[in-house]
Parts: C-alpha cells; sequence; structure tokens
C-alpha cells in the first residue's frame, strides 16, 4: 500500500478501540463525544461492560454538573458499540490499541489486525513502553503503525504524544495528529524512544521520590506535599504513582535502564517489593496509600 492510498484522516468516522481498561475506555469516550462512531472491543463482554460503565458515570457527572445534556449523554453512549470480536473491525478505518503492555498480547492484537481490518486503514498503539517500531513489525504493512499516547484521565488530560516508529508513514503520523486534534487534544510529535518525552522525565521522577521515602528523608504525606504545594503538581509523585499502577512504573523503569543502560534509570528495590507484592496502587486498593 503506497502512502497516498491511505485514507485522509477527514474521511474518518469509524473507529475501533481495543482494551477497555483504564486507558481504553476513556479513548473509547473521547472519540464517541467528538462524533465519531466508536467499537470497543476487550477479552469478554464483562471487560467491556465495566468499561461502558465507567464511561456512563464519568458522562453521568458531566450530566450533574451542566456540561453535557441528557440527550447528549445518550447520543454518546449510543454511538459506542461493544464488540468481543475483532471480526467486526473490518471496516473500521482508524484502530487504537490500548491492551495490557505486554508484547505477547499486543502481538495476538495487531496479527489479527493485519488480517481483518481495511488495508488503509491506521492501526494506532497506546504503549507506554513497547516500541513503537517493534509494535509495527508485526503486520505486513508496518507504515501504517503509529504511536498514539494518551495520559489518564483521559478525558481531561489534553495531552496526545503522537510517535513516529522507524517506518511509520509520514501520512500516518499525519493522520493521528489530526485525529487527536479532532479529539480536542493537543498532540506533540516524539521519536520512537524509550519512554518517549513523558515517561522519560515522569518514571524517574517517581522514582526518585520512592527512594526518598526509602531512605526516610520524609513521609509519604510530606514527600507528596512538598511537590503538590511547591511545584503545583496537582498529585504527590508517590499518589501519582498508585494512579498510574506501580507495576506499569516499573515495567517503563526496566524498558528506560535496559535500553539506556544508565544505573540512573535503575528501579528503587521498594517499587520492586510492591509489584512482588501485589500492591500496584488504586486498582488493588493497596500502593502508597490504601483506598479502602
Ligand atoms: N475520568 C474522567 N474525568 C475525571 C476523572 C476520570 N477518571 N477524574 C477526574 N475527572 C474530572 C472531574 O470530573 C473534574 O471535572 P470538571 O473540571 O469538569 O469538574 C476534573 O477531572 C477534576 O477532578 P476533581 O475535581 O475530582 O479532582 P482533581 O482536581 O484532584 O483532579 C486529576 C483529578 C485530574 C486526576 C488531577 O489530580 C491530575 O491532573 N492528576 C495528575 C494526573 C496525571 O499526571 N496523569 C498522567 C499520568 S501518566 C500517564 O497516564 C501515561 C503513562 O504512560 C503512565
Amino acid at each position: 500500500m503506497q502512502q497516498d492510498e491511505m485514507l485522509g484522516e477527514t474521511q474518518i468516522s469509524k473507529v475501533g478501540v481495543i482494551g477497555a481498561g483504564a486507558m481504553g475506555h476513556g479513548i473509547a469516550q473521547v472519540f464517541a463525544q467528538s462524533g465519531f462512531q466508536v467499537r470497543l472491543n476487550d477479552v469478554s463482554m464483562d471487560f467491556i461492560n465495566s468499561g461502558m460503565k465507567r464511561i456512563d458515570e464519568n458522562l453521568s457527572r458531566a450530566v450533574e454538573k451542566g456540561r453535557l445534556s441528557a440527550y447528549q449523554k445518550k447520543e454518546t453512549l449510543s454511538s459506542i458499540s461493544p464488540t468481543p470480536d475483532l471480526d467486526d473491525f473490518s471496516d473500521r478505518e482508524f484502530v487504537v490499541e490500548a491492551v495490557l503492555e505486554k508484547i505477547e498480547v499486543k502481538r495476538e492484537v495487531f496479527q489479527r489486525l493485519d488480517k481483518v481490518c481495511p488495508k488503509d486503514s491506521v492501526l494506532a498503539t497506546n504503549t507506554s513502553s513497547i516500541p513503537v517500531t517493534q509494535i509495527a513489525s508485526l503486520v505486513s504493512n508496518p507504515a501504517r503503525v503509529g504511536g498514539m499516547h494518551f495520559f489518564n484521565p483521559v478525558p481531561v488530560m489534553a495531552l496526545v504524544e503522537i510517535v513516529k516508529g522507524l517506518q511509520t508513514s509520514e501520512k500516518t503520523v499525519s493522520t493521528v495528529q489530526k485525529v487527536s486534534q479532532r479529539l480536542g487534544k493537543t498532540p506533540v510529535l516524539v521519536a520512537d524512544s524509550p519512554g518517549f518525552v513523558s515517561n522519560r522525565i515522569l518514571c524517574p521522577m517517581i522514582n526518585e521520590a520512592i527512594f526518598a521515602l526509602e531512605e526516610g528523608i520524609a513521609t509519604k504525606e510530606d514527600i507528596d506535599t512538598v511537590m503538590k504545594l511547591g511545584m503545583r503538581h496537582p498529585m504527590g509523585p508517590l499518589e501519582l504513582a498508585d494512579f498510574v499502577g506501580l507495576d506499569v512504573l516499573l515495567d517503563v523503569l526496566e524498558v528506560l535502564h535496559r535500553e539506556y543502560q544508565d544505573p540512573k534509570y535503575r528501579a528503587s528495590p521498594l517499587l520492586r517489593k510492591m509489584v512482588r507484592a501485589g500492591y500496584l496502587g488504586r486498582k488493588t486498593k493497596k500502593g502508597f496509600y490504601n483506598y479502602d
């Protein structure tokens, strides 16, 4: 497929989102609110239904605050069609993958998409640590794969990092950028480098906060207060670690450490211990803080 045979961004209306979890449900919501027809996929209807429930709750909150009418909420929900079957992606023009950050899982998804989706569709990945170039290599035309890195909570955060893999075409980059703008987000183009820009800066900062905690420099609350009041961060780094997920944080640090071979990215022993204990933050109701 030549670059100029691929769909132009203005023609795109049918979108597929794979993964209805923390990121995927938010991604599906912002696409639906921006007028796209969305198919939302996950491995089971249970997962999809729990993603739909979260979207419903987010929209209800917006209605309560007077930011959305009840009619707009209904329209938004009706433009998302849940499906556990990826064969239903055969007419999708633009797909965003937001599944687990495990290459085996992404491999299975991209190999299916390669067969099922129209040849001129764009395949975007919300990867936060696995290189886009590696994911693109899983399909027959890697030019149509690009990174579209959203931030949690997706409906609130204004940034999308657009990641150009080694073989990503200019056309794919431009389409992902324009689609991001249609979502009301600000796209920033970055190279396919470990951690991109966001996680290369954010994750070592959080890691440093965990080292400070481990060394007894201050309590967790005080470390968070320093960063909230001193640097105007909306959340302290330990609160943010719980919000992002300690396993996700460790995955990113491992990638940075392995790829740059620089000890400055070494994950703190306390972070490792917490992940081993299954204390992954908000999603397990226990991290640096308790969420019971
Ligand atoms: N989904 C949708 N909307 C949400 C939400 C959610 N999960 N959580 C909060 N909101 C909305 C609220 O409804 C509220 O909306 P309005 O302004 O319209 O009223 C707004 O966000 C603010 O929420 P709250 O008043 O309840 O709480 P807050 O002021 O403390 O803000 C926060 C919450 C937006 C999460 C804020 O604490 C924040 O910005 N934290 C930092 C988040 C961050 O850094 N995210 C990036 C993580 S890194 C990542 O995602 C990438 C990766 O690869 C690891």
